[in-house]
This record gives structure tokens, C-alpha cells and sequence, in this order.
């Protein structure tokens, strides 16, 4: 197959936990291009007091990073980015300037991992009638998740879930497999994507596809891979998957 959408990815240099130079992020795309991807999404994190470059930084080394790759003869990286619900963020949405993929509808957030801000179906509810559509990611990484996949269905209700393919083998922990498992055979996983961070990350990342393959087939390949994530950067919520 191929054609892959990835809407999770750290190839932007110098930035944050993500790729150390430019030449780790050239690695780490033909990582990713090998692996069947073909329109790529750079995600550097935004969260304050730990990762939170500017503007200018995150377009200085994506422009840098597209010129090695249209040397390359690879694909341009569109841009998002991964938003903390943090301070920062809730300030960003009250002034309606929550950064987002293509500065589009859609916009990439994770949440601290042992408590799920409360309320947090409101406030998604609430971004979603404004037109946005919110993006959790990793959502198996998230105890009360973890815990109880039905707060999964709630949440997936207002914004998409966009699992890690390397969770689904287990390169994240024991809980994380099981529960990004569970949230892809229970048809509440909206897509998949890489969050790539180093280019040894490839065999993890391909073993959660050929996961998707043997258990879930290859219509759900297509689906996770390619057909949602592009109805998510249109801003659209994919319907469950059947
Ligand atoms: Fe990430």
C-alpha cells in the first residue's frame, strides 16, 4: 500500500525532544517515506516551561528542512504542531489562536497523562461547534483512558484520536499496547501516526502497521492511514469504523 498521512511527527530540528539536526531529520523522513508515508506533518511540541519555540525558530527549520528535502527529491512537510493543555493553550483558545495543521480547522493537543483536565468534553464540545476540530493524541497513554475506554467514546465524540503506531507493539509500555489495542479493534481510534522522534523509531512504528494489517485488515490500513487523517486536516470528525 502507501500513500500514508502522517499527522504526528517530531523531523523539525533543534526545536524540541524531536530530531537533534538537520541531518537526523533527513534520516528520519526517509524513515517514515520507506514506511509508506507520502504527506508528512511536522508537530513540534508547544508546552510551556519545556518545549515551546517560537514561530520564527519552527519556520526557519522547516524551511531548511524542505530545501535538503527538495534536494532529496522528497515530499514537503506541511506544518502543525502539538499543543500542552497547559495555561498557554487555554489562552490561545480563549483569543481563538490555538495553532493548528496548515493554520486549518484542525489542530494536534495531548493532555498530562495521570489526570484528564475536567471537563474536558465541554470544552472540546464547545471548540468543535466552533468549527475546529480538536486531535488527541496518543489517547492510550492517558490513565483515566487506560482505565476506561468509555471515556475514550466520550471524548472521540467531539474531537479525533490519532493512536501511535509504535504503542500498538508495545514500544510505549504494557498499558499503552493494550489500550491503543482495544481502542483500535472497538473502531473508537479515528487514525494513526507515526510521532516519530528518532529515526531508530522505524521498526516500531512499521510493526504497528503490520499490526493494523493482520488483525484489522487492509480497508482499515487505507482508513487510518490515508482516508481519515485527510478528513481531519479538512476538519471533519471521521465517522466509527464498522
Ligand atoms: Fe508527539
Amino acid at each position: 500500500m502507501g500513500g500514508y498521512v502522517d499527522l504526528h511527527a517530531h523531523h523539525l530540528f533543534a526545536l524540541d525532544d524531536g530530531a537533534e539536526d538537520v541531518t537526523v531529520a533527513r534520516e528520519m523522513v526517509n524513515c517514515v517515506i520507506e514506511l509508506g508515508f507520502s504527506r508528512l506533518y511536522a508537530t513540534p511540541h508547544q508546552r510551556s516551561g519545556m518545549f515551546l519555540p517560537g514561530r520564527d525558530a519552527i519556520d526557519e527549520a522547516r524551511a531548511t528542512l524542505n530545501g535538503a528535502l527538495r534536494i532529496d527529491g522528497g515530499p514537503q512537510l506541511g506544518l502543525g504542531f502539538e499543543n500542552f493543555w497547559d495555561e498557554i493553550f487555554l489562552r490561545r483558545m480563549q483569543e481563538g489562536k490555538i495553532p493548528s495543521y496548515d493554520d486549518g480547522p484542525a489542530f494536534l493537543f495531548e493532555v498530562t497523562t495521570q489526570l484528564m483536565p475536567s471537563g474536558i468534553e465541554d470544552t472540546l464540545f464547545n471548540l468543535r461547534i466552533q468549527g475546529k476540530l480538536p486531535v488527541m493524541a496518543h489517547p492510550e497513554r492517558y490513565v483515566a483512558i487506560q482505565k476506561d475506554v468509555a471515556r475514550a467514546e466520550a471524548i472521540g465524540r467531539s474531537a479525533a484520536l490519532l493512536v501511535d503506531l509504535a504503542a500498538i507493539d508495545g514500544a510505549h509500555g504494557k498499558a499503552e499496547m493494550r489500550t491503543a489495542r482495544l481502542l483500535l479493534q472497538g473502531g473508537l481510534a479515528h487514525a494513526a501516526a507515526t510521532d516519530i522522534h528518532r529515526p531508530t523509531d522505524g521498526p516500531a512504528i512499521a510493526a504497528g502497521i503490520a499490526w493494523i494489517q493482520k488483525h484489522l485488515g487492509s480497508d482499515a490500513v487505507r482508513t487510518l492511514l490515508v482516508e481519515n487523517p485527510l478528513q481531519i486536516l479538512a476538519g471533519e470528525l471521521p465517522e466509527p469504523r464498522q
